[in-house]
C-alpha cells in the first residue's frame, strides 16, 4: 500500500457520509434498495446484504425491511434466490426470461431467478443485531431464523450432492464475481455453445453489443465481453429449460464450480448462524452441524502448495482452477485459516507486483494476465471485496493492515464518488454512478 495515502479529515469524511446517504434514499425502491438506477432496477441477494449493512447506521427499521423483503423471495426448498424482479409491467421480459415458476418450489407471488448468490445474509443479520438491545435483537434474530436455517441447508442438500463440505455454483453469476478470470477459463472450456463459437470465430461480437442494454449505459470495455454476455445468456437459458433442477442441470454439465469466495462466505456465514441459535438457546439439526465443520475442514484442500495461494476448484474433475484473483484473500474472511497461511495471503496484499496497488484490492492481481484496471472483475477495486478483507484482516489480527485498507477505501469513495468499482491503479471511477453497496459498505467503514 501507498505510503502518501492521507488519513481523510473528520469533516470531510461527514460529507462522504451525506453523499453516501443520499445515494441509497435515491435507491429506495420502498421495501427494497435497487443497486443502481437504471442498470440494476431489480433486488439483488448480496447487494441488499450489503445495502442493511450500510442502512444499519441510519435507520434501523429499514434496514430489517431490506432483509425482510428478500426473505419473500424464498423458495419452497429453501433457496435464495440471487434476484427478486421488480412487479412493474415494463420488466416482464425479464420475469420471462427467468420464468421461476417452472420450478414447484419457487414462491407463487413473486418472480425470481432461479439461481443463488454469496450468502451474506447471516451476516447481514448479526450486524443488525448488534444495533439493537437484547430482547430487540431476540425477537430479530426468531423472526429471521427459520429462513436462515432452511437457506443453509438448502445450500448443504442441493449445492454439496457429495457431502464434501463445499458447495458448488452452476453459473457465474452465482458467484458475484461475475466475469472472474477462472470461471471465464472455465466458461470457455465447456460451455460455449456451438453457435456462440461460431459468432466468436467471426469476431461478430460486437453485433451483439448493439441488443444489449448495460453497454448502453455504461462503455462496453467496462463491462462483460460480448462473447462471455451472450455465454451467460445461453447458460441460463440451459438452466431455466432444466426447471432449475440440479439433479438434471448435472447430469450433463461439467460446468459446476466449488467458488473459493462463496465458500469462504459460506464459512463464516455458518459461524454466525450457530451464534444465532445459541443465542437463542436452538439446537441446530446435527446433520448441518456435521456439515459446516466439513466446509472449514475442505477448505484446505483449495489450496495449492506450490503457488502458495487457494483457488476455486471444478467440482467434476476436482482440478484447481489456477488463476489468481481477489478470491485468494477471501480465507481471511472465512476467519478459520491458520496464521501462517494468513501470513502469506497478507504479503500478497502488501506486495505492490500484486495486490499492493496504489488503490487496493484489485480483483485480479496485477501479475495476472487478465489484468485491467476497468474491467468490470477482471482489474477494478470493488468496496464489498474490500469490505470482507478488512473485516477478515481485523478478526485475523492485522489491525494496522485493516486500518490502512479502510482509510484507502475511504479516500477512494471520497474522489471518485459511489460508483460500482475503481481502478486500483489511479482510483478512476468506472462502472454505474450511485452504486448503493459502494455507498452503504463506506457508511460502515466510516461509522464502525
Ligand atoms: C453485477 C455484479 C453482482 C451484483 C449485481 C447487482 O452482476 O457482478 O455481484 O450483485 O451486479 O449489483
Amino acid at each position: 500500500m501507498d505510503d502518501e495515502h492521507i488519513l481523510v479529515e473528520p469533516e470531510v469524511k461527514q460529507d462522504v457520509f451525506e453523499e453516501a446517504k443520499d445515494v441509497l434514499r435515491m435507491n429506495d425502491d420502498g421495501a427494497y434498495t435497487v443497486p443502481a438506477p437504471g442498470l440494476y432496477p431489480h433486488q439483488w441477494l448480496w447487494d441488499s446484504c450489503f445495502i442493511a449493512i450500510g442502512l444499519r447506521h441510519v435507520d434501523i427499521d429499514r434496514a430489517k425491511i431490506e432483509i425482510l423483503s428478500l426473505l419473500r423471495g424464498q423458495w419452497h426448498n429453501g433457496m435464495l434466490p440471487h434476484m427478486i424482479l421488480a412487479g412493474k409491467k415494463k420488466f416482464h421480459r425479464d420475469r420471462d426470461i427467468w420464468n421461476s415458476w417452472t420450478n414447484a418450489y419457487s414462491p407463487d407471488d413473486v418472480a425470481t431467478s432461479g439461481i443463488t448468490q454469496p450468502p451474506v445474509v447471516a451476516e447481514a443479520v448479526v450486524r443488525i443485531g448488534e444495533k439493537l438491545k437484547k430482547a430487540e435483537r431476540r425477537s430479530w434474530y426468531r423472526q429471521v431464523f427459520p429462513a436462515l436455517l432452511a437457506h443453509h441447508q438448502w445450500l448443504y442438500n442441493e449445492r454439496d450432492p457429495h457431502s464434501e463440505g463445499l458447495v458448488l455454483l452452476i453459473h457465474p453469476w452465482e458467484s458475484g464475481l461475475d466475469n472472474t478470470p477462472p470461471w471465464m477459463h472455465e466458461l470457455h472450456e465447456h460451455q460455449l455453445a456451438v453457435w456462440i463459437t461460431i459468432v466468436k470465430k467471426l469476431k461478430a461480437g460486437w453485433l451483439i453489443n448493439l441488443f444489449r442494454r448495460d453497454t448502453k449505459l455504461i462503455p462496453a470495455e467496462e463491462r462483460l465481453d460480448p462473447i462471455e454476455a451472450l455465454a451467460f445468456y445461453s447458460t441460463q437459458r440451459r438452466l431455466r429449460r432444466k426447471g432449475y433442477d440440479i439433479d438434471k442441470i448435472l447430469s450433463h454439465s461439467l460446468f459446476a464450480i466449488e467458488d473459493l469466495t462463496f465458500n469462504c462466505i459460506f464459512v463464516r456465514a455458518n459461524q454466525h448462524l450457530r451464534d444465532i441459535a445459541e443465542f437463542l438457546k436452538e439446537e441446530l439439526p446435527l446433520e448441518l452441524l456435521e456439515s459446516m465443520q466439513k466446509t472449514e475442514v475442505a477448505l484446505s484442500q483449495l489450496w495449492d502448495p506450490y503457488s502458495g495461494q487457494y483457488y476455486s476448484r471444478n467440482f467434476v474433475t476436482h482440478n484447481l482452477l489456477k488463476e489468481p484473483t481477489i478470491a485468494a484473500l477471501m480465507p481471511l474472511y472465512a476467519g478459520t485459516i491458520s496464521k501462517e497461511r494468513a501470513d502469506q495471503l497478507v504479503r500478497m496484499l502488501e506486495n505492490q507486483h500484486i495486490f499492493g496497488t496504489a488503490f487496493p484490492v484489485p480483483s485480479a492481481p496485477l501479475n495476472s494476465s487478465w489484468f485491467a484496471p476497468h474491467a468490470y472483475w477482471q482489474g477494478p477495486t470493488w468496496i464489498n471485496t474490500n469490505w470482507l478483507i478488512i473485516d477478515g484482516l481485523q478478526r485475523m489480527g492485522y489491525k494496522d493492515h485493516a486500518e490502512a485498507l479502510r482509510e484507502s477505501t475511504i479516500e477512494m469513495v471520497r474522489n471518485g464518488g459511489c460508483h460500482e468499482y475503481f481502478s486500483p491503479i489511479d482510483g478512476s471511477p468506472a462502472g454505474a454512478a450511485n452504486f448503493s453497496w459502494t455507498a452503504a459498505l463506506t457508511i460502515d467503514l466510516l461509522k464502525s
